[in-house]
């Protein structure tokens, strides 16, 4: 099937009320413009970005991600509006198909449907109750005769509940033929894609409406869509892990970003986050636990734990307030209250409660590295670069401020005093 994808994004988004535009505002942990982008390349591989507004900003963000898409960057000084976004874009194929840019829940799936329909143009449509904000259609007779958006309709118009979902099948030549004829005199002084729906229906080409799912198609324009938006994609990212096998404890109330691999049997507790390129294989996540950008398996993690980017855990028990950070651990202990960062940790080794790698010292950050089977006592500090070899106690309370040679005892502690009733003197008892 010859096919070419144009993904409108070079507006502002002026209703986000933010610095960052839109489509770089993200959904389950990536942009919304990758999702949109990642089901357009399924099918098709001539995908063009339209950019404009922070045009290179939004680019990079892409080619983050995708190598293969091209960019088109539209004059929106003299050009602005969905039409404007076309003028001056060649294609390679006679059949276009355009989204917009702030849909970030359409899939692969739907967008083939449209490619099935016989017409010389083919636009998505949703019946909406609230049909405030979007354009209305105008269909008769089963074919559509216009589409007028909110601030240019008549009051009659606007009764319509018809709306324009924003994704339409078009023949290049009709885009040849209707651009260069649009106008910008309309409420917005923009030139308007929809406008060549109207221009073609009236040259006498078919326009089919196809009917599509307000759930998929729902643009993002606010904060509060972005939020939607989130709800929707979270349900199909955790529905498709438990399908998979994953158990998933109080759904609605995990967070798993886009991009996260399960393998084996894992168990994911209520209030779990899960973030970027993370992997867990055979492992058992607590409630209110956070993992970003690690790899874990075999572990037990939390309650309450924190796994911060670039860690790998392996056959490991992390319990409750510990944090751990750019460390590898394999067959480790840390059960309670600890910071390990910037470490490396070796089996059999156990970590007391409040034991914290003192890894900065205000200008850099350096290492901790521990051997085998080491017993590192209750609040001790780690100050680092330091390295403690295999089979050491260190006892609780301990500064360890020097390397830890195999098999030693280390141990920093002021001598304890006992003074016998002092009790009784000071409150003269
Ligand atoms: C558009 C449609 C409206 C439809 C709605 C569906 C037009 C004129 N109106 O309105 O009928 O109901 O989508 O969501 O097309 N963009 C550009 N260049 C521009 C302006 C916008 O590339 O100059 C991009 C935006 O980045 C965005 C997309 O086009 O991704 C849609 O723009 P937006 O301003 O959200 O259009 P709507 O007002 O929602
Ligand atoms: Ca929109």
């Amino acid at each position: 099937m010859s096919l070419s994808v144009v993904i409108l994004a070079a507006g502002k988004g002026t209703r986000m009320k933010s610095a960052l535009p839109k489509v770089l505002h993200k959904i389950s942990g990536k942009p919304m413009i990758y999702h949109i982008i990642k089901e357009a390349l399924k099918i098709s591989e001539d995908v063009t970005v339209v950019l404009g507004h922070e045009a290179e900003a939004v680019k990079d963000v892409i080619k983050r991600y995708f190598e293969n898409v091209k960019f088109h960057i539209q004059d929106l000084k003299n050009f602005p509006g969905t039409g404007g976004a076309l003028k001056e874009l060649k294609t390679k194929s006679d059949k276009v198909l355009i989204l917009n840019g702030d849909m970030p829940l359409i899939t692969a799936d739907e967008l083939k449907s449209f490619v099935v329909l016989k017409a010389d143009i083919v636009m998505s449509v949703i019946e909406l109750e609230n049909p405030s904000g979007y354009g209305r259609v105008i269909i008769k007779d089963g074919k559509v005769v216009k589409i007028v958006e909110q601030k240019d309709a008549t009051k009659e118009e606007l009764e319509t509940k018809t709306v324009n979902a924003g994704v339409y099948l078009i023949k290049r030549e009709i885009l040849e033929e209707f651009l260069p004829k649009l106008s910008n005199e309309n409420a917005q002084k923009e030139y308007y894609l929809t406008d060549i729906i109207t221009l073609a229906n009236q040259k006498g080409y078919t326009i089919k409406p196809l009917y599509v799912k307000e759930e998929d198609f729902k643009g993002v324009n606010s904060k509060l869509d972005l939020a939607h938006a989130e709800e929707i994609m979270q349900d199909r990212i955790k529905n498709e892990l438990m399908l998979n096998g994953v158990i998933i404890r109080l759904p609605k109330t995990v967070f798993i970003e886009e991009g996260v691999k399960f393998e084996g049997e894992c168990e994911i507790e209520s209030g779990v986050v899960i973030k970027g390129d993370s992997f867990i294989k055979n492992s058992h996540i607590k409630a209110n636990s956070v993992i970003e950008e690690s790899h874990i398996e075999y572990c037990t993690i939390g309650p309450m734990a924190r796994i911060r980017p670039g860690s790998f855990l392996k056959d490991t028990h992390i319990g409750n307030f510990v944090e751990v950070k750019k460390s590898k651990l394999l067959g480790v202990k840390a059960g309670h209250l600890s910071y390990l960062g910037d470490s490396e940790i070796d089996e059999g080794t156990n970590i007391g409660a409040g034991t914290i790698t003192c890894n900065y010292d205000g200008k850099s950050k350096y290492k901790t590295v521990i051997g085998k089977n080491v017993f590192v006592g209750s609040d001790t500090q780690l100050v680092a670069p330091v390295k403690i070899e295999d089979d050491v106690i260190i006892a609780a309370g301990t500064t360890v401020t020097k390397d830890v040679p195999k098999g030693s005892l280390a141990i920093s502690r002021t001598p304890l005093k006992i003074v016998k009733d002092f009790y009784y003197k000071f409150f003269n008892k």
